[in-house]
C-alpha cells in the first residue's frame, strides 16, 4: 500500500496509472472502522485502485471541542486498509489541504436549512470544499461515501451535480454493531455506561418506522413518540427526528413508494453527538 501526504506526489502517481486503471475514492476522516472498511471492499471490487483519504477536515466542524476530540489513529488505521486491501492511502496535513484559510464558500441552499444543515452551521460547507478539493486531486471514477450520512451524500450529489465532475457517487448502506448502533468514529468517544445506552437511537428508529409502516400512524404521532422516548431518558438530548423523502430531503407527508421514506435523528449523548436514520 502507498501512502502518500503530499498533493503533487499524489498526483504523479495517479497520473502514471490513470489511463490504465479505473481508481475509486473513500474519503474519510480516519478513526476507521468496519463500516469504513466495506466501503474499501466496495470500492475494491468496482474498481482496480482504490484510494482512502484521511483527513480530519477543520472546515467542516462548527465546534471547536468537537475538533479537538475527534479521534486521530492514522498507524492504526493505516493497518486496517493494508487488511481491507486499500491500494493508496492519501494522508494530507491542514497546511498542505489549506495553506490559507479557504476563501470558497458553498451554500446547499434548501439542503443547508433542515437536519444538520440547521443544527451545524456551515458544516456542509466544509464538506463540500474538502470532498470538491479531494475530487479535484484524485480524479476518481467513482466516490463512496456511508448511507448514516444521508444528508452528506444528498450534498455531495448536488456538489456532483453543480460542477460537472465527470464521476459516480455510491451510497453504501450503514454497517451496524450487533445490538443495532450504527457504527461511527465518533462512538470511540462513548462511555462504556454511554456504549450500553447508544442503541436508543436505533431503537427509536425501529419503533418509527413500524408506526409508519405497519401501524398507519402519522408523521406527527410518529415524531412524537420518538420525542417522548427521548425526553424520558436524562442521559440523552434529542435534537431532532424527521421523516423525510431521502432523494429530495423535503418532509414527507406520507408513507412513499418503497425505498423513498428516510427518518433521521440526531442526539447528543453526554459530549457525544450521535446521527442515524432508516429508509424504508
Ligand atoms: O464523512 C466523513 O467522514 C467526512 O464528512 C468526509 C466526507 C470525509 C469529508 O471530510
Amino acid at each position: 500500500m502507498y501512502r502518500f501526504e503530499t498533493i503533487n506526489t499524489l498526483r504523479q502517481y495517479l497520473n502514471s496509472i490513470r489511463s490504465e486503471k479505473t481508481i475509486g475514492l473513500v474519503p474519510t476522516m480516519g478513526a476507521l472502522h468496519e463500516g469504513h472498511t466495506t466501503l474499501i471492499e466496495t470500492a475494491r471490487q468496482e474498481n482496480d485502485v482504490v484510494v482512502c483519504s484521511i483527513f480530519v477536515n477543520p472546515v467542516q466542524f462548527n465546534n471547536p471541542d468537537d475538533l479537538a476530540r475527534y479521534p486521530r489513529t492514522l498507524e492504526e488505521d493505516c493497518r486496517k486498509l493494508e487488511v481491507a486491501g486499500c491500494h493508496v492511502v492519501f494522508a494530507p496535513s491542514v497546511a498542505e489541504m489549506y495553506p490559507e484559510p479557504p476563501m470558497l464558500r458553498m451554500n446547499f441552499g434548501e439542503l443547508e436549512s433542515i437536519l444538520e444543515g440547521a443544527f451545524r452551521p456551515g458544516h456542509f460547507n466544509g464538506v463540500g470544499i474538502v470532498v470538491a478539493k479531494l475530487v479535484n486531486i484524485v480524479q476518481p471514477d467513482r466516490a463512496y461515501f456511508g448511507q448514516k450520512d444521508l444528508q452528506q451524500v444528498a450534498v455531495i450529489r448536488r456538489l456532483i451535480h453543480d460542477l460537472s465532475f465527470p464521476i459516480e457517487l455510491v451510497r453504501c448502506p450503514t454497517i451496524r454493531e450487533g445490538d443495532g448502533l450504527a457504527m461511527s468514529s465518533r462512538n470511540r468517544n462513548l462511555t462504556s455506561a454511554e456504549r450500553g445506552q447508544a442503541i436508543k437511537l436505533f431503537q427509536a428508529l425501529t419503533m418509527a418506522r413500524k408506526m409508519l409502516a405497519e401501524d398507519g400512524r402519522s408523521n406527527i404521532q410518529v415524531k412524537a413518540a420518538v420525542t417522548d422516548l427521548f425526553a424520558g431518558d436524562p442521559a440523552f438530548r434529542l435534537e431532532y427526528v424527521e421523516i423525510i423523502n431521502a432523494d429530495t430531503f423535503q418532509p414527507a407527508s406520507e408513507v412513499l413508494a418503497p425505498g423513498q421514506t428516510a427518518i433521521c435523528l440526531a442526539a447528543h449523548l453526554g459530549h457525544v453527538r450521535l446521527i442515524d436514520n432508516l429508509i424504508f
